[in-house]
């Protein structure tokens, strides 16, 4: 089953009299259970086209589908329903909030998805310990290494059990060991867990850690292979 599909996708902005293509007519589908990566250079349309995915923003023309679902006609509220409840993010700069701790920031998607306390609570004790983090639930960010906190990161993408992770640069803050580490963390959590994960890279390090790695340049998929 196809996760996200889209067809002739398109993202321009028009910034004074410039008109910048940023994804300009992609055709793309991400299977359920996919460990893929999106590599480009800089500039070339990765972060416009995982938030067109995510539907963090909306496509000037053409279209995305979640689970077969078209969601041009969707309202925002809509939209926010299925960030809220099929899509997980993360970012390169991890985003956790500095004054709550680890297993809190953990907690927050559920808290929007109005899950009670105690169950909130024991969920994300869970996710923390499929990254293995257990024993750092009560630090806050700032007691945390680069590597720990976006291991946090991405139990917080874990706790709502979505049906698809997006990662934009999820290793671009870090070293070699823990880029090495966190790629390794999501292989497993892709195999055991059947998260579909697309990553959106520069690093050619981290895409060959994956199984699928399509290659992007002026918003265009210049190439789509099994790696
Ligand atoms: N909000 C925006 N307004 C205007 N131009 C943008 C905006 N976001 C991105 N761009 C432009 O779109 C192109 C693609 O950007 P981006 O998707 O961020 O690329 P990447 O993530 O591959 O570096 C770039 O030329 C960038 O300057
Ligand atoms: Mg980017």
């Amino acid at each position: 089953m196809s996760i996200v599909t889209t067809s002739g996708l398109k993202k321009v902005y028009t910034v004074g009299d410039t008109t910048i293509n940023a994804v300009n007519g992609l055709d793309l589908a991400i299977e359920k259970g996919e460990f893929l990566s999106i590599m480009g250079p800089s500039g070339s349309g990765k972060t416009t086209l995982l938030h067109l995915l995510g539907c963090l923003d909306v496509p000037t023309s053409g279209t995305v589908s979640i689970e077969g679902k078209e969601t041009g006609d969707l309202k925002p509220t809509a939209l926010a329903s299925i960030r809220r409840e099929k899509i997980g993010f993360i970012f390169q700069e991890f985003n956790l909030l500095p004054v709550l701790s680890a297993v809190e920031n953990v907690e927050l998607p559920l808290r929007y998805q109005k899950v009670k306390p105690a169950e909130r609570r024991r969920r994300a004790l869970e996710a923390l310990a499929k990254v293995g983090l257990s024993e750092r639930a009560n630090n806050k960010p700032g007691q945390l290494s680069g590597g720990e906190s976006q291991r946090v990161a991405i139990a917080r993408a874990l706790v709502t059990e979505p049906a698809l992770v997006l990662a934009d640069e999820p290793t671009g803050e870090l070293d070699t060991t823990n880029t090495v580490r966190i790629m390794d963390l999501l292989r497993e959590l892709n195999k055991q867990l059947d998260l579909t994960v697309a990553i959106v890279t520069h690093d050619p390090m981290v895409a060959e850690r994956t199984r699928r790695i399509i290659s992007i340049r002026d918003g265009k998929i210049e190439s789509d292979k099994a790696a």
